[in-house]
């Protein structure tokens, strides 16, 4: 098991030994997330953060990621402010931004083009999502999350567990990501619920088959509810030939309280990515669920701060360092819930 200077472009790299290690160095890094610690462990070191679609969460916590480590970011941030609107290549951009940076995270919306990025880089670069293809750091958050959520229900781990995924399985890339990750556990009975249009591409469908899985194609909600987790998605509206063919199918799935009470176990977790859709016309995820302790949507955003540090300190090789380079916060820490 070999986490220095690698790329992490896809999900099918990882062994399952490999992402537990992820797991536990992500809990290692709870008192720097946390702000009970801080380190300096990546003191000098620079992450090249280069996001060519819109991006909140993703951005914004590998940057904080490597920040609480000590680090700095330099950003760039859409085509126009970027020479590759000036025809500079995806090969060009690499071999300059690598002279510049310890390790670079990339979002494109090119299937692909973070691979062909990554082949010209100098430093190790992470896939922060290429178009409709994958998005392993968010896979692996959401394993995470899942983990941990059901641990915390007093359940041994993800073997066996039933897991719902609701929505734009065609074109959203943390599903496949998802479910390419599942395919290194065991006994995991995956509902895919879309409308026919938008299903599950079939390789994936059958490599979770391959794995041993049980899996069932749906479109019909409320009847495929009776899972562990449910994971609702957002229809990949920037992905379709027009907003007039996304829009055929924004609002078709709304998990709300009415739902969940009346079709979901009593203790089912409910994941989103997010952003979650809230207009009227989608409301995808409804606000209506705010106050059920199991929505976990905002705590899995908030583990993504810890798999990406764990992601920085594995890749750049300073995992048993972390501790000897750190105090404790000096400044007010305390957070409102
Ligand atoms: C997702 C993405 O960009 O693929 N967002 C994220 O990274 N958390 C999901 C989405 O945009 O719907």
């Amino acid at each position: 098991m070999k986490f220095s200077g690698r790329n992490i472009l896809s999900v099918g790299e990882f062994t399952r030994a490999e992402i537990e290690r992820i797991f536990e160095v992500a809990d290692r890094m709870e008192p720097y997330a946390h702000r009970r610690r801080i380190t300096k462990v990546l003191d000098g070191a620079i992450l090249g953060s280069m996001f060519f679609e819109p991006s909140t969460r993703t951005r914004v916590s590998f940057g904080c990621a490597f920040n609480l480590l000590g680090g700095e970011v330099r950003e760039t941030t859409g085509f126009e402010s970027s020479s590759l609107s000036k025809g500079e290549s995806l090969r060009d951009t690499a071999r300059v931004l690598s002279g510049y940076s310890d390790v670079i995270v990339m979002r494109h919306p090119q299937a692909g083009s973070v691979a062909e990025f990554a082949s010209a880089s100098r430093v190790p670069v992470i896939n922060g999502g290429d178009g409709a293809n994958e998005h392993p750091s968010q896979a692996l958050l959401d394993l995470y999350t899942i983990r941990k959520e059901i641990r915390h229900q007093g359940r041994a781990g993800i073997d066996g567990l039933s897991i719902g995924m609701i929505g734009d399985l065609k074109f959203g890339r943390t599903v496949h990501s998802l479910c390419k990750m599942l395919t290194l556990f065991k006994n995991v009975s995956v509902t895919l619920i879309s409308p026919r249009e938008l299903s599950m591409p079939a390789d994936i469908v059958e490599q979770l088959r391959r794995a041993g899985h049980n899996v069932v194609e749906s479109d019909n909600m409320e009847q495929s509810l009776s899972v562990d987790i449910a994971y609702a998605t957002r229809i990949q509206e920037e992905r379709f030939a027009s907003l007039e063919e996304a829009l055929m199918y924004r609002g078709r799935y709304r998990l709300n309280k009415r739902v969940y009470t009346q079709f979901c176990k009593p203790n089912t977790v409910i994941m989103h990515p997010l952003p979650r859709d809230s207009r009227a016309e989608a409301n995808e995820l409804s606000d209506d669920l705010d106050d059920n302790p199991n929505l976990a949507i905002f705590r899995q955003a908030d583990n993504g701060v810890l798999v990406r540090m764990a992601l920085f300190v594995l890749i750049l090789d300073v995992v048993d360092q972390v501790d000897l380079h750190a105090r404790d916060v000096n400044w007010y820490t305390e957070r409102r819930f």
